[in-house]
Formats: structure tokens, C-alpha cells, sequence
């Protein structure tokens, strides 16, 4: 068996794979170890050209080697906050009315792709197999197809992929989709994702779909498929209960003085939904007075791309309903939304989930959205809380235990808080033992593993087939 290549913009260090990091880190980690490998991205940084161009750096932990390179200002600017966070970012999750389009910064985007592969080219070996992951790379497989790379390279799409109409608002959008058609293997969180791209293939491309999900385009032949990401949810379980006699959480407990809890937690993006979801806890108040001084909901937002303009606009906005809704709703011990711009350890996150009766999970458009699974994940089978979950999460095709809403209703999503409140015991632990055997049955390992097992079982390409579009 060759050995694994992880490329993805940002790269976990070896203490954080170890750790409480996000699931996702720990899940390619595990990869890693047991093929032995390299995990290669951006480091974070922003460096003098000099410094860039001496990396990468390189870290060895067992048998993988964590490669990390800094981006000079420019990249960063027309790559990370550019064309990645201001272009693709906001059309690929519905909100072209938040997307610009920038020549240069479209440029930066595609030289900085060409330039990661051919440092990465480096550090490859003939029977290596290269997995790329989600936006910022796009054009990764093209570029070390021009550098003669023959080897399997897979990609992984871990945010939405908008239906054709949508995708026609990039004007390069021929282009990206030309440069998708270099992998040999598409992977997508939802059959949703899956039929939006084979739809452009077929409407925009004059390419074609066969029955079990490869695709002509672009004189290229490759394999989509739909891999849904999970997590382990009898290891949160675990945690989420190891962690529950904790400090911070007597401390919550005591400070709620028997009040209902309603728990949320998303980096601070405007594809959350936060600013539909303050206003439909506020109708909750507006509407049921009894609830009143009864019930709080955590908002844990902690912020993210904080230099790009649309990340300082819905910070504002969210500041801004806070503020108002708890000017409306706060008595002298009591205060509805208790805002935390701030990060929490990930085990600290699920013990507090396992407190509330309520995980309210309500993005406008997200690729799965893992909070709503460590959500499930976290409770306490003798009394568990209830999923409110938004149906534009790809988690919402498979937690059929949730209770579902549009995130536009604000009626319907203050309805659905109503229902989980007053849910009876025994309707809880029914809806959550569905929710846990989904988990069980696709977890996080189901994702990485049936991915890795169909890109390994692609036909490898022969010496001089590496060029994508000859
Ligand atoms: C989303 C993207 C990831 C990204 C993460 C954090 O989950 O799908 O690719 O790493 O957000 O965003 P950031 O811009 O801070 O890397």
C-alpha cells in the first residue's frame, strides 16, 4: 500500500491531532499513521517572499511528516481572503449578493494552487496516493498534473456545491470545473452536492453522468461519490461525560439557577444563520411570556476571516441583536443570549452540550455541519436534549431523530423550540437513539475509509497520461 498525502489549506499540528482538535483532524490523522505519510498546507502564517519560498517546513511525528508553508501578503490576499473567502466561499453557500469577483484575485487564487503543488511535487513518491481537501484547492490536481504527476488524486468538497444556476455567477466558473475534472475521484457531502455538479456537467459541459456516478467531461474520465463526514460519537459520549463533574460546567449549571438551556456553537460566519436564529428565540420570549426568565441560550461564535468585510458586517449585525434582544428580555438576574465571541476546548463544548436540553443548529447552507452530530453525540441517554437542526445542514439528510426547520420561519423555528422544550422523556430518547445509530453507522473512520478504498481502486494513470486536458 503506498503512502497517504493529505493536502488541505490548513494543516493541524501533531499535538492538536492528538488532542481535543476537531474531528476531522483526528479522522485524516488516523489515515496518516496507518499509511504512513505527509500532511502538506499552509501554516498559517504570513512570511517575507524569502521565508515562503525556503519552505516547507517540516515536522516528523512517527510515520508522518506534518509540510507547512507561509503565504506572502499578496497570496494571502488574493488566495485565503480573495478568491477563496470573498468569491467561492459566498456563491458555493447561496450568497452571491455577499460575493465579489476579482480578476487578480482569481489569478493570485490559481498561482498560489500551482505554486503548493510544485512544492509538494518535492516530496512525492511514485506509489503515493494524494487526497486533496475542500475550496481553496480546486485547481490542485491540474497543477501537478502539469508537473507530470501521474499518481491517484482525490478531492474532497467539505462545503455545499451549488446547483448550476448559482455556480454561473463566477465568471471563471468553466474553468473550476474544468480544473475538478483533473481528479479521479469527487467526494461530496450529500447526494444533493453530488446531482448540483453532475447537473453542470450534463447542462454546462456537454459532459455525461453513467449510473453509478463517473463522469465524462473535458476528455476526462472520473469518479464522483457521495462520503459523508461524521465523527465518533462513542468517543464524545465518553468525554462529554468525563468532563461533566468539571468546573466550568457546575459553574454554568449553578449560574442557570434551574433555567432551560439552549446551546449553540458556530464559528461566526454569515452561512450560520445566528442572526434568523436570535430572532426566533426572541419570538419564543415575545410570544410565551412564561418562558421569560426560564430559559438561556449560549451562543458560542467564536470570529473567524475577520478581514474580510462580509465576517465584519454579520459581527456587527449579531452584536447589534444581542444587544437589542436582551435590552427587550433581561431582568436584574436574568439575561436571555449569553454571546461568547470566544474558543472553547472541544471536550469543554460537549460536556456543556450534555447540559442543555437543546442544541439549536440552524445554518442557511452547510456542507454537514459536525456541531449538530457532536451535538447527538454528547447527550446523556437517561435524559437527552433534542437536535433542532436547520434542513440546509447535510447532517439533516441523515438525523432523522432532529427536529427539523427552515431557517426562514422564524414562526416555525420558535414552534419547533417550543415542541423540544416541552418534549416528553420518552419522545427524547426515541429521537435520539435514532440519531446515535446513524451516527454508529457512518462515523467519522466509515468516511475516511470508504473514500481512501475507491480512490485506491481507481485504474492508476500510465506515464505520460498525467496532462488533464491535452
Ligand atoms: C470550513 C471550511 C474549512 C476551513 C474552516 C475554518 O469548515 O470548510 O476548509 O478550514 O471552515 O475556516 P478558516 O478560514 O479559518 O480556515
Amino acid at each position: 500500500m503506498g503512502r497517504l498525502i493529505v493536502v488541505s489549506n490548513r494543516v493541524a499540528t501533531p499535538t492538536e491531532t492528538k488532542g481535543s482538535a476537531g474531528g476531522l483532524a483526528v479522522g485524516v490523522f488516523g489515515a496518516l499513521k496507518d499509511a504512513g505519510g505527509v500532511w502538506f498546507g499552509w501554516s498559517g502564517d504570513v512570511v517575507s517572499e524569502t521565508v515562503a519560498n525556503a519552505g516547507p517546513m517540516l515536522e516528523q511525528d512517527g510515520a508522518v511528516t506534518f509540510a507547512t508553508v507561509g503565504l506572502t501578503r499578496k497570496d494571502y490576499d488574493q488566495y485565503y481572503r480573495g478568491f477563496s473567502n470573498a468569491t467561492l466561499w459566498p456563491v458555493f453557500h447561496y450568497r452571491n449578493d455577499l460575493a465579489r469577483y476579482e480578476r487578480e484575485e482569481y489569478a493570485g487564487y490559481r498561482r498560489v494552487n500551482a505554486w503548493l503543488a510544485h512544492k509538494l511535487v518535492k516530496l512525492l513518491e511514485p506509489d503515493d496516493i494524494i487526497w486533496i481537501h475542500d475550496y481553496h484547492l480546486i485547481p490542485f490536481a491540474e497543477a501537478l498534473r502539469s508537473e507530470g504527476v501521474t499518481n491517484r488524486i482525490g478531492f474532497f468538497l467539505h462545503i455545499p456545491f451549488p446547483a448550476p444556476q448559482i455556480l454561473l455567477n463566477i465568471p471563471p466558473h468553466e474553468e473550476l470545473v474544468k480544473s475538478l475534472s483533473c481528479y479521479d475521484l469527487l467526494g461530496f457531502q450529500t447526494a444533493t452536492d453530488q446531482q448540483a455538479f453532475h447537473d453542470y456537467v450534463t447542462r454546462h459541459a456537454r459532459g455525461t453522468v453513467s449510473a453509478d456516478g463517473s463522469v465524462e467531461a473535458f476528455g476526462r474520465k472520473l469518479r464522483t461519490g457521495v462520503y459523508r463526514i461524521g465523527v465518533f460519537p462513542d468517543e464524545i459520549a465518553e468525554q462529554a461525560k468525563r468532563y461533566e463533574s468539571r468546573q466550568h460546567v457546575l459553574e454554568l449549571k449553578q449560574s442557570l439557577e434551574g433555567r432551560k438551556l439552549i446551546m449553540s456553537v458556530d464559528r461566526l460566519d454569515y452561512s450560520k444563520g445566528l442572526v434568523e436564529r436570535f430572532r426566533a428565540f426572541e419570538l419564543l420570549l415575545e410570544r410565551s411570556p412564561e418562558w421569560r426568565g426560564n430559559v438561556t441560550l449560549v451562543q458560542i461564535a467564536p470570529p473567524t476571516r475577520s478581514d474580510v468585510a462580509t465576517y465584519q458586517k454579520i459581527r456587527q449585525d449579531l452584536e447589534y441583536e444581542a444587544g437589542r434582544i436582551n435590552g427587550r428580555y433581561s431582568g436584574l438576574d436574568y439575561t436571555p443570549i449569553r454571546y461568547l465571541n470566544q474558543q472553547y476546548d472541544r471536550w469543554k463544548l460537549m460536556s456543556l452540550f450534555r447540559e442543555s436540553q437543546i442544541g439549536f443548529v440552524t445554518p442557511l447552507h452547510d456542507g454537514m455541519n459536525l456541531v449538530a452530530k457532536e451535538y447527538v453525540a454528547a447527550q446523556n441517554p437517561d435524559d437527552p436534549g433534542v437536535l433542532v437542526l436547520s434542513i440546509f445542514a447535510g447532517a439533516a439528510a441523515e438525523l432523522s431523530g432532529a427536529v427539523l426547520v427552515n431557517p426562514h420561519d422564524a414562526i416555525g423555528m420558535c414552534e419547533a423550540l417550543q415542541r423540544a422544550l416541552q418534549m416528553p422523556l420518552d419522545a427524547r430518547q426515541r429521537r435520539h437513539e435514532i440519531n446515535m445509530a446513524a451516527l454508529r453507522e457512518n462515523d467519522l473512520g466509515v468516511w475516511r475509509d470508504s473514500f481512501l478504498r475507491d480512490l485506491r481502486s481507481v485504474p492508476v494513470r500510465r506515464a505520460g497520461e498525467a496532462g488533464g486536458h491535452q
